[in-house]
């Protein structure tokens, strides 16, 4: 009977075996259909490093980014941004719980745990209103991300959110995070 290691072991030799110029395909074949992706259709593939870096022109502020919460987030993250355990599609608290982490009831918020900020835009472009991901304008995200942070106190209220000031925003908890050693990641920084 062979075990679990000899099977693999076969495996591997198969695949040694096979010569490496079939796995090579070196002409393009055309098969007459699809067309190039456009910039809007390319716009929809996007991430946003901590530093900012891409984050779109437009700009917004609490006060309107209060309307766009009222009108697209309340229904799951609750009005007071407290978050909806009840519906069965509920959304997570967003505020409050700074300073808990490490006690024996930690409650991890975008306040509590977020280390970037530019990372609040970058979530909720792509993945926000649950129910209609990407239906928001850049203008709407930067103003829904004020109201959020002005809830949470780290920006004033009339603080107006771009990509220069987004990227400056300190969160409380940007040093409780252990510094990730992979190489690649330095590229974001
Ligand atoms: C239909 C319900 C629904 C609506 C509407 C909705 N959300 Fe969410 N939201 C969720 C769910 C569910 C999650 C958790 C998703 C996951 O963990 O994959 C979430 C997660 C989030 C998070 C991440 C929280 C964390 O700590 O990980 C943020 C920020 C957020 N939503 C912001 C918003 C904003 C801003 C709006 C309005 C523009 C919005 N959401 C509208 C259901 C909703």
């Amino acid at each position: 009977m062979f075990t679990r290691n000899a099977r693999m072991g076969a495996a591997c030799l198969f695949l040694a075996l096979v010569p490496l110029g079939a796995f090579a395909q070196t002409k393009a074949v055309r098969y007459g259909f699809g067309a190039p992706a456009t910039p809007g259709e390319l716009s929809k593939f996007f991430s946003i490093p901590p530093d900012g870096r891409g984050l779109p022109p437009g700009s917004g502020t609490a006060a309107k980014g209060a309307q766009v919460y009222a009108q697209s987030c309340t229904a799951c993250h609750g009005d007071q941004l407290q978050g909806n355990p009840q519906k069965g599609i509920g959304g997570d608290r967003l505020i409050g719980g700074r300073g808990t982490l490490a006690t024996k009831t930690p409650i991890k918020t975008v306040e509590s745990y977020w280390p970037f900020a530019t990372t609040l835009f970058d979530y909720i472009k792509r993945a926000m209103p649950f129910s209609a991901p990407g239906s928001l304008s850049d203008d709407d995200v930067y103003s829904v991300v004020a109201y959020i942070l002005s809830q949470a106190k780290i920006i004033q209220p009339t603080d107006t959110m771009n990509a220069t000031t987004l990227a400056r925003v300190a969160m409380p908890n940007r040093d409780g995070f252990e510094p990730d050693p992979r190489p690649e990641v330095q590229l974001y920084r």
